[in-house]
């Protein structure tokens, strides 16, 4: 089975919760790159990254591996004014994932609430097998780690072919 993890990340939480899950599952790795500038110290781009989450902006974006080539694509997102980012939305919204499996991981500040179901809602012709969130804290801490696995496995025994 060919595993894809796809991810965009602003400031690496998303990233190191994304290699690590790509690892783990010995699969490819491909970072989404929203070609709209997110960071700087400018707190007016942190605003406007927020608002356009919220608003479900679409942006343009950057990508190296078609996820169509993938029997089972992971995709993460950092969550933004509780929603996920322009990047993933576009990401959803532009790939080929119908029949596909897919599963959703994400990382936060205070909550995830509502964002895999969005992601679901986005591509309803997918076969979703699982969803993981990360509070940003437990990257920092490496809490993440054990989760990860976990999840790993759940993924593995999810997408296992039928004996
Ligand atoms: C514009 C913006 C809005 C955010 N809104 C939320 C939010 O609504 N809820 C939350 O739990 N965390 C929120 N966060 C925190 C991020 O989800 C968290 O720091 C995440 O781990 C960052 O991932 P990254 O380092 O991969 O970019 C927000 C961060 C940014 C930059």
């Amino acid at each position: 089975m060919k595993i894809l993890v796809a991810y965009y990340s602003r400031t690496g939480t998303t990233r190191t919760v994304g290699e690590a899950l790509a690892k783990e599952l010995g699969a490819d790795r491909d970072e989404i790159v929203d070609l709209k500038k997110r960071t700087g110290l400018r707190p007016i781009r942190f605003l406007i990254a927020g608002r356009d989450a919220m608003a479900k902006k679409l942006t343009d974006i950057r990508f190296e591996r078609p996820a169509e080539e993938y029997d089972l694509v992971v995709i993460g997102t950092p969550v933004w004014a509780g929603k996920i980012t322009p990047a993933v939305r576009t990401y959803l919204s532009s790939q080929r994932l119908e029949g596909k499996r897919v599963a959703f991981f994400c990382t936060n500040e205070f909550s995830h609430e509502g964002v895999f179901e969005e992601m679901k809602k986005m591509i309803p012709n997918s076969i979703f097998v699982g969803a993981l969130g990360v509070p940003a804290k437990e990257v920092k801490s490496g809490a993440y780690v054990e989760k990860v696995k976990q999840f790993a496995d759940n993924l593995r025994k999810q997408t296992a072919p039928n004996p």
